[in-house]
């Protein structure tokens, strides 16, 4: 039995959650609910993050006060996250105390690798990222993913000796001991890593004051990625807990726009507090909405909350699940949900729950007892290198085999001849072969494996609803 940390990343609660943000939530718990069928012990973290320019100006537009701005939002990400069926165990706020008392102390323990400087450059507030002169100009001033021309900044700050760190975490990536996955993510980070400056770890409180103070200087407070990356260690109790039982995660799941933050700056504050690198950092791709980048502007954000309703937790999971390739991005559309839905859910798994169950109870049968096969091969050698989406059609390949399996062996013709022996048999082999295809779709789908398993070890009591009524 191993100790299994995951994390997520922490959105910025500049706004409700939309359905991007459900990728790194469906991924990370169904890698926590694989692990926990591995019988290891599992963390898995989420939280939200709350300090920073964007979220200052837009409760400042709202002309809500920020503290009951962030407070708010937070709280919709918790529902979202209890929606989406996500097994956390820990929620953290970068606005809680006790984060932003641990933040300070990891800010002094790094204090070795910090050093004051002039800043002088550029700032995209919806990165919250300093963007260097050579972006500036291959980007001709104007951020391609917030259509906003970059701000000119000015300003003496604090500067993260990067410098110390590359070459430790250069050699970490490209030995895998810190994995990036994808690969082809991978390569981008050690390029982007060669060209990486030392990096502002904060702003003068002339241009930001909500964030974390920085001690001893009461002109600064932190730049908010040195608080936000700080949460997967300050939530585990660092630094007055010792975290080793936890740390280093075994995987830390984050979207593609945020990996040169985790795979860059990351590393060097770990290495900086002398802590070992993350095992894993997997990276998903964005979802689109109808082939588009989802944007207020243009109008076609998806609201996340509607697609839940619509069938369900498991539907939307299953969808974002298998639908969207892991590593890259995905497109949602109602029409593709809907297909998916009706040709998949309710016509390959669904009906086949109906079928079997219906046949068992028709004809008095009784499941024996039980016996969980080895997971295959193939199904955890995907999972265990995060290509779920591939782990889950190597999944529904089974579901779908069943369905022939069934066409052929035609246990209805085995009832009217009446050979119980034989129709035993075949509907324990249809049985027992659904409940072990079940077992693999207990991280994907928790709520519908727990039911097929109820329904299928007691086919007397028949299902109230279908698993998947058609719309
Ligand atoms: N606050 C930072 C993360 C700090 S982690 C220490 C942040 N927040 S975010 O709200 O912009 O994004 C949160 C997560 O959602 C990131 O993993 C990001 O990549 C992901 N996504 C945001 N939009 C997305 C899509 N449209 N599609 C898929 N994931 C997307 O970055």
């Amino acid at each position: 039995m191993k100790n299994i940390y995951v994390t997520t990343a922490i959105p910025y609660v500049n706004g409700a959650p939309h359905i991007g943000h459900a990728m790194d939530y469906c991924l990370a718990d169904t890698y926590a609910r694989y692990q926990k069928m591995l019988n290891n012990n599992v963390r898995l973290q989420v939280g939200t993050d709350e300090h920073g320019n964007k979220i200052f100006a837009k409760a400042a537009e709202l002309n809500v006060p920020v503290e009951q701005y962030v407070k708010d939002n937070s709280e919709k990400f918790r529902q979202f996250i209890h929606k989406l069926g996500v097994s956390y165990t820990d929620f953290v706020r970068t606005t809680d105390v006790e984060h932003e008392r641990r933040v300070q102390e990891i800010w002094q323990k790094l204090t070795p690798y910090i050093y004051k400087n002039k800043y002088e450059g550029w700032y995209c507030d919806g990165c919250e990222r300093f963007v260097t002169d050579k972006e500036y100009e291959e980007n001709h001033g104007v951020c391609p993913d917030h259509q906003k021309a970059y701000q000119q900044l000015s300003e003496e700050n604090y500067y993260f000796k990067i410098a110390a760190f590359k070459d430790r975490i250069r050699e970490a990536i490209e030995s895998d001991t810190m994995k990036i996955l994808p690969a082809f993510r991978k390569k981008e980070i050690l390029r982007l890593l060669e060209d990486s400056p030392d990096v502002s770890v904060t702003r003068p409180t002339t241009q930001l004051t909500w964030g974390v103070p920085v001690p001893g200087d009461d002109t600064q407070v932190m730049y908010v990625w040195i608080d936000a990356l700080s949460n997967y260690i300050t939530v585990l109790g660092y630094p007055e807990r010792d975290i080793a039982d936890w740390w280093p995660a075994a995987a830390q799941f984050v979207g593609k726009d945020i990996l040169r933050f985790h795979a860059i700056i990351w590393p060097a504050m770990l290495l900086g507090l002398g802590l070992p690198l993350p095992r894993v950092i997997t990276t998903h791709g964005f979802i689109l909405a109808n082939g588009q980048k989802m944007s207020k502007s243009i109008g076609n954000v998806v609201d996340p909350v509607e697609v839940l309703e619509r069938h369900g937790v498991d539907a939307f999971r299953y969808y974002f699940l298998r639908h969207a390739d892991t590593f890259n991005d995905a497109d949602f559309t109602w029409d593709k949900y809907e297909e998916a839905y009706n040709n998949e859910l309710a016509n390959d798994l669904g009906n086949l729950v109906q079928r079997l169950a219906t046949l068992a109870r028709k004809n008095e049968f009784q499941l024996g007892e039980f016996r969980v096969a080895d997971l295959p091969a193939e199904y955890t050698n995907y999972m265990d290198n995060f290509e779920f989406s591939k782990a889950f059609d190597y999944v529904w390949e089974r579901v779908q085999a069943i369905n022939r399996r069934i066409d052929e062996e035609k246990p209805w013709a085995l009832a009217k001849s009446g050979d119980k022996t034989q129709l035993d048999k075949c509907l324990t082999g249809l049985v027992n072969e659904l409940l072990n295809t079940n077992e693999m779709l207990k991280p994907f789908i928790p709520e519908t494996a727990q039911k097929i398993a109820e329904i299928m070890t007691d086919p007397i009591t028949p299902p109230a609803t279908p698993l998947f009524p058609k719309a």
